[in-house]
Formats: structure tokens, C-alpha cells, sequence
């Protein structure tokens, strides 16, 4: 079952990629921790590096390098990544050569302290600097520690093929904006990855449209903030005109041109922001069928004041707005949200507001999160991380608690419907069951039969458990 992002962390962690290349000599290892960003900017890490000869391994103690994509959004998520510093580190006794590197989120966040806290890392390299991997792993060799942590207000990766890893074939990432420039007050990803940029939107097409000739059936397009992807000749957001801007290929000029290239194409986005997220992204969803019907839309706390608090640009009135927009323009829209529980000084009653928006809204799923202060971010420098921990984790229970009342409740309305579903692959739970998601994200199981992965089939939905539909292709 689907439950705090914690635990969603928890079963994505340590996720090794591998990809064969036959004629390659060196051997890398690559694991990546967190979101679904880094496991694409894995993928651009594995290009860069095959292009250089490097076959890749799923067992890090075969490997000659040793890379591992970080997390550092929450001190838990670092954590991790530190204790799979110790395993490597076990390695390198009887390997000497092993070449260790910590990339992302953390490696940006650390820098060179890095090498310092962890003396088994000989490489750091930050979201940014992955086009000078193989120079700073021949750096290693030559017998230095390498660290690369420049941001960039112009790299988008745009022309790196990204080798697909792990691939189940059908269902891929695609990244369109990089960094941030929001800055919510708790977060750490203004920092560590820069400030925000638009992909050039041929790539972005040409990339979807490779995939789908492939046989892949379904794009992710990625961003941090997908709604204030703008593309105006490569100019920075900041230095544009209102009139330039207007002219500009917005998202929903983008959600348009990727639906266009086929029907049998599955668009889904993520992440939108309900200070950005305009009618015209919702309309361009609705206008084509195969952008799915489902929006993850982070609302982080449902008291206006807090909001505020967090930097977030909008209150609960405006995310309610946004709401009623959703479903207006969209009546049958899956919708996931992410909360925090705990923020400096939150209040009985400001929890209690978050209590009664997720009443209201009634989300098919969440993640949540008990506040994890953040160094260098603007919390950390004007508030007091103030709410006691058991407090925070007590608030992050009921959160929980109501949220899986709700997806148990949003799943179950889903019974004795008729969902068309993308085959994914094989169920966990049954080799004999295949898997997939209706539009709306929601996890539907059916029996096999003679259907094939990538194939759409039309699935009535017969019974559910809390997060999942079962029922059988019609
Ligand atoms: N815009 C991004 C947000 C990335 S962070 C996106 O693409 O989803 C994902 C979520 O982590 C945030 O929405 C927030 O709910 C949570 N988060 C961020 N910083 C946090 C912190 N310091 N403590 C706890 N949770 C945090
Ligand atoms: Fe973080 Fe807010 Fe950007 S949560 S990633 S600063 S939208």
C-alpha cells in the first residue's frame, strides 16, 4: 500500500540500473535515491558515461565505479544514502581501486565537505556537472579526489540521449525544466539544483516521439514546477518581456504538441504548482484523451497562514479555486497531493486546517512528510524548528490515517467501472495477473490472457483492496 513518502522513499531506495554494452571495458554501478528526476538524470549519467565505453553492473562489488544519485530533501534521505556509503566502503578495503562518487542533491548540498565527512568518496558531482564525469573519474585515476559542483543557468541535457535503465519498455521520464526558483521556505532544491530552465521544446517532442517508435507508450514529462515551463529562444524567464513571455511556448503549448504525436501516446506530468497551474494546462487536458486525467498538485499545508510561512505563493482560498477549476474543466480527474506536518510554529488550529482541506478535497493519494529542517534554506535562517518532534509525527499519523480513508474510499468508487489501462508488466503479486494504471494512476490487476505489455486493454473493475483495482479485461 502506497503510504508516506517516507516509505515510498524506502521502497524506490537502492534501485540499480543496469544496461548491457558488450564491446565496453570498465564496469560502472549506478543507484539513485529520491524522486523521479534523479532517476532521469541517471539515465543521462549512463549515456554520458557508455559513451566512453562503460558497460554497467547491478552488483557494486564487480564495479570499477561506483556512483550513487542522492537525496536531500529530508535528513532521513541523507541518512540512507550515508549507510550505503559504509557498504561501498567494505568494498574498497579489498579493492582499493574501486572509485566511489556521490552525485545530486547531496553532492551539491555538501560539496567538497563531502570528501572530508565521507573519506571514501573520490568523487562529487552535482546535478549540473554530469557532462565532466569521465574527466573527474580520470582525475581518480590519476590519483586526485574530483568535485564538480558548478550550477548551470543553461543546462538542460537537451541533446544527451538518455540510456533507458531498468526500462519495463513502456513507460518513460522525460525532463523538460530543471531547477527550481520557487523557494518554498523548507526546501532545499532551490539550492541544490539551481535555478530554474526551460528544455527546448524539439528536444522535448523528438525524444517523446523516439519513444513512442520504440514501443514505448507512455511519457512522464518531469519537471519541478512543469507549469512555469516557458520556452522564448532560450532567454531566462526573468530577463522576458510580459509581451515576449505571452509569445512564449508555454506548458500547455507543450502538453499540445506531445499529445499530437499519437493518440496511442499516454501523457502524464509531474509535479504542478497551484500558484502557476493556469486554466490552459487544464484545457489542453481535456481537449486530448491519452493526456491523462490525473494531477498531483502539492498543497503542503491547508492553513493560509502557514502558507505564507512556507512561501508558497497562494492560500487555501486559491488552492480551493484551483480545485473547483479542476474538476469543472476536468469532472474526472485523479488528484494527489504532498503534506507537511510540524512547520515552524504550526498551530492546533493550522493543523487542524489541514485536517479539514483534505476533507474537503478528498485526495486519491498523498505523501506526507513530518517537517525535516533544512541548512541554508530560508526556515532555517528565520524560524524556529519549534514543533516537538512527537507532535510532529502524532500530526503526521492522523494525516495518514484519514489520507488511506480517503484513497481506500476513492478506490473503492472505482469498482463496477469499465478503466482502460496500459499494460505495464507482470503483477508482483501474480505471475499469472498483469498490471497497469487507469488514467487516473490508479493501480489496476487483471488476468493476463493473451494480452501483451504496452497494449491498452479495457478492464472492469470487479473488487479493489485499499490502493488497488482488480477485475478482468472485457
Ligand atoms: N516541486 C517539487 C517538490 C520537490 S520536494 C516536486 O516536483 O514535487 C517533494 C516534497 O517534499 C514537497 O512537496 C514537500 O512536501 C516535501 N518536502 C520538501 N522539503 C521538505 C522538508 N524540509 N521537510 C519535509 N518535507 C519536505
Ligand atoms: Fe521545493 Fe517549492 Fe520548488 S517545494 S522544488 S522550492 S516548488
Amino acid at each position: 500500500m502506497r503510504q508516506s513518502g517516507e516509505q515510498m522513499e524506502e521502497s524506490r531506495q537502492g534501485e540499480a540500473m543496469v544496461l548491457e554494452n558488450p564491446n565496453g571495458t570498465k564496469k560502472m554501478f549506478l543507484e539513485s535515491y529520491g524522486c523521479a528526476m534523479n532517476f532521469s538524470d541517471s539515465e543521462i549519467v549512463a549515456s554520458v558515461l557508455a559513451g566512453k565505453g562503460y558497460t554497467s553492473t547491478n552488483n557494486y562489488k564487480e564495479a570499477d565505479v561506483v556512483l550513487i544519485n542522492t537525496c536531500a530533501i529530508r535528513d532521513a534521505a541523507e541518512l540512507r544514502v550515508r549507510n550505503r556509503l559504509k557498504e561501498f566502503n567494505a568494498v574498497k578495503k579489498y579493492n582499493p581501486k574501486l572509485i566511489v562518487g556521490v552525485m545530486g542533491c547531496m553532492a551539491e548540498r555538501l560539496k567538497s565537505k563531502f570528501l572530508e565527512e565521507e573519506k571514501i568518496v573520490d568523487i562529487v558531482v552535482g546535478p549540473d556537472a554530469y557532462r565532466d564525469l569521465p574527466h573527474l573519474i580520470e582525475s581518480v585515476e590519476g590519483g586526485q579526489k574530483a568535485v564538480n559542483v558548478l550550477l548551470s543557468l543553461q543546462e538542460t541535457y537537451a541533446d544527451i540521449s538518455p540510456v533507458r535503465l531498468d526500462s519495463n519498455g513502456v513507460t518513460a521520464f522525460i525532463s523538460i525544466t530543471r531547477g527550481c526558483d520557487n523557494m518554498c521556505s523548507f526546501c532545499v532544491v532551490p539550492f541544490t539544483r539551481g535555478r530554474e530552465r526551460s528544455r527546448e521544446p524539439e528536444s522535448i517532442i523528438n525524444e517523446a516521439r523516439q519513444l513512442f517508435e520504440q514501443g514505448y507508450r507512455e511519457v512522464t514529462l518531469l519537471g519541478q514546477n512543469v507549469d512555469s515551463y516557458l520556452w522564448a529562444d532560450g532567454k531566462a524567464k526573468k530577463e522576458l518581456t510580459d509581451e515576449e513571455a505571452k509569445r512564449g511556448f508555454s506548458f500547455a503549448d507543450l502538453l499540445d504538441a506531445v499529445a499530437k504525436i499519437s493518440p496511442e501516446l499516454r501523457i502524464r506530468f509531474s509535479t504542478s504548482n497551484p500558484q502557476d497551474m493556469t486554466d490552459d494546462v487544464l484545457h489542453a487536458i481535456a481537449r486530448h484523451e491519452n493526456i491523462c486525467n490525473y494531477i498531483h498538485l502539492p498543497v503542503q499545508s491547508g492553513s493560509s497562514t502557514m502558507l505564507n510561512r512556507m512561501n508558497r505563493g497562494y492560500t487555501r482560498e486559491k488552492y480551493f479555486e484551483r480545485i473547483a477549476a479542476i474538476r469543472q474543466i476536468i469532472p474526472d480527474c485523479g488528484l494527489s497531493t504532498d503534506i507537511i506536518t510540524g512547520f515552524c510554529a504550526e498551530t492546533d488550529e493550522e493543523h487542524a486546517e489541514t485536517i479539514s482541506l483534505m476533507e474537503a478535497v478528498k485526495f486519491d493519494f498523498a505523501y506526507m512528510f513530518a517537517y525535516s529542517e533544512r541548512p541554508g534554506t530560508a526556515a532555517a535562517k528565520k524560524y524556529t524548528d519549534d514543533v516537538p518532534e512527537e507532535i510532529k509525527k502524532a500530526r503526521l499519523q492522523q494525516v495518514i490515517a484519514l489520507q488511506q480513508k480517503h484513497s481506500a474510499e476513492r478506490t473503492k468508487q472505482g469498482v463496477g467501472k469499465i478503466h482502460k489501462v496500459l499494460v505495464e508488466g507482470v503483477s508482483k503479486k501474480s505471475s499469472e495477473m498483469f498490471y497497469g494504471r487507469n488514467s487516473q494512476n490508479t493501480t489496476v490487476v487483471f488476468p493476463k490472457g493473451n494480452h501483451k505489455k504496452g497494449e491498452y486493454v479495457n478492464v472492469l473493475a470487479e473488487e479493489c483492496t485499499l490502493a488497488t483495482l482488480i477485475g478482468k479485461v472485457i
